[in-house]
């Protein structure tokens, strides 16, 4: 059997429960907004930190897109006609989500170590006219230096916001993902770790900004009920469909992560002792939900040819890449790239690669990715694969 390069795992009974649940709901017509939209906030918020007994006053918004949540996050920045700071390897969402609220994106490097922005590839895209600032958590890996960034922000007195599309129930430091900048948006896209088909989810431990954001998803209405519009929002509410799916997979999510780090733990103890591809580690006190297995291919190992032997000859497909080619290389934002190279996330995103990893993978199908590895690493033409990675 091959591994294909992702899975999405609803299980009998969840899909049973749905399904009941999606009657339910048809025979009442409550379709949006409705009691399942708001248990589907309160257990995400729980299930980040949040719950009644933890102290924490954290809010969810839940919304029709992991791209509507981020654009409301910078509409309500108030980024129109300014800069919003966000990494050159990142989904084109991010910086789409800046375009659509008025504002230009602006490219920054990264860590090579993390995916992410540093207080230095940060500082070094700051300016005057920065309104705020995305970090994102490639592949749900939560930086150790995510303070220090919101520091910096604070001092520049603009918000710090997390693209945490990758992230639910990655921590740091015992933090969940969203506990580090004023706000945090997350996707249930269906490769995502939880999925609802298409939705997303604001958190923010600011009562104020969670109104906000409840007005900005229904059309900029004042409250539900009423006809008056005080903000430019847009159709951005989700469906009752689409919430009760999303929370019944919620309560997955501690047995899915559990799951894809016993992989991930796997690969890496595979790998280290193949020595061809070399891992994304870890920093201390960061616990990734292994939304992405991320790998750095030897310098000079052509990707394309990589992935080509691993499909045709191993059946194993990998997953895609977070990103192939960085924000300031795409077509379509050519006019906010500022001519200058961003090195490190130029090499980042040409080398990487991401093996599967599925919520509910064996460890024989993990031992399959590695046998696979092993044996198109023996193949790698001469010059490649046998000098390390930098
Ligand atoms: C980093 C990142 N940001 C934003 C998004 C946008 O989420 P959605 O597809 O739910 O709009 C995604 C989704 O794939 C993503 O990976």
């Amino acid at each position: 059997m091959g591994i294909p390069a992702a899975r999405i795992v609803f299980p009998e009974p969840d899909r049973a429960e749905i399904a009941s649940a999606v009657t339910d709901i048809l025979a009442t017509g409550a379709l949006t907004l409705g009691p399942y939209t708001r248990q589907f906030e309160s257990a995400f918020a729980a299930a980040h930190g949040g719950g009644k007994d933890s102290g924490s006053r954290l809010s969810a918004v839940a919304v029709s897109s992991g791209t509507a949540a981020l654009e409301i996050l910078l509409r309500i920045a108030g980024v129109a006609g300014r800069d919003v700071i966000v990494p050159a390897n990142t989904f084109y969402a991010t910086a789409g989500a800046a375009v659509s609220a008025g504002a230009r994106p602006v490219f920054a490097d990264v860590d090579p170590a993390t995916f992410a922005l540093s207080p230095r590839t940060l500082a070094a895209a700051l300016t005057r006219n920065t309104a705020a600032v995305v970090l994102v958590h490639i592949a749900g890996l939560i930086t150790p230096h995510a303070d220090d960034l919101r520091r910096l922000c604070e001092i520049h007195g603009i918000p710090l916001i997390e693209d945490a599309a990758h992230a639910h129930g990655s921590t740091f430091g015992g933090r969940f993902a969203g506990s580090f900048g004023a706000a945090a948006a997350f996707s249930f896209y269906p490769t995502k770790v939880v999925t609802c088909g298409e939705g997303g989810m604001i958190l923010t431990t600011s009562a104020n900004l969670a109104e906000e954001a409840r007005i900005y998803r229904d059309q900029g209405k004042a409250s539900f009920g009423a006809n008056h519009h005080v903000r430019h929002g847009y159709a951005w509410r989700m469906s009752e469909l689409h919430a009760v799916a999303g929370l019944v997979h919620l309560r997955r999510m501690e047995q899915f992560i559990d799951r894809r780090r016993a992989v991930a733990a796997r690969y890496d103890a595979g790998l280290a002792e193949a020595g061809f591809l070399s891992p994304l580690t870890e920093p201390t006190g960061s616990l990734s939900n292994i939304y992405k297995y991320v790998a750095l291919l030897p310098p000079g190992v052509d990707r394309a040819w990589f992935k080509r032997q691993l499909a045709e000859s191993h059946d194993v497909r990998l997953a895609g890449e977070v990103y192939d080619l960085p924000l300031h290389m795409q077509p379509v934002l050519a006019e906010y790239a500022s001519g200058r190279s961003l090195p490190a996330a130029e090499d980042i995103c040409q080398r990487h690669v991401c093996l599967p990893v599925h919520s509910d993978m064996r460890d024989d199908e993990a031992d399959q990715v590695l046998e696979a590895v092993a044996k198109v690493a023996a193949d790698a033409p001469a010059g490649q694969g046998d000098h390390g990675c930098a």
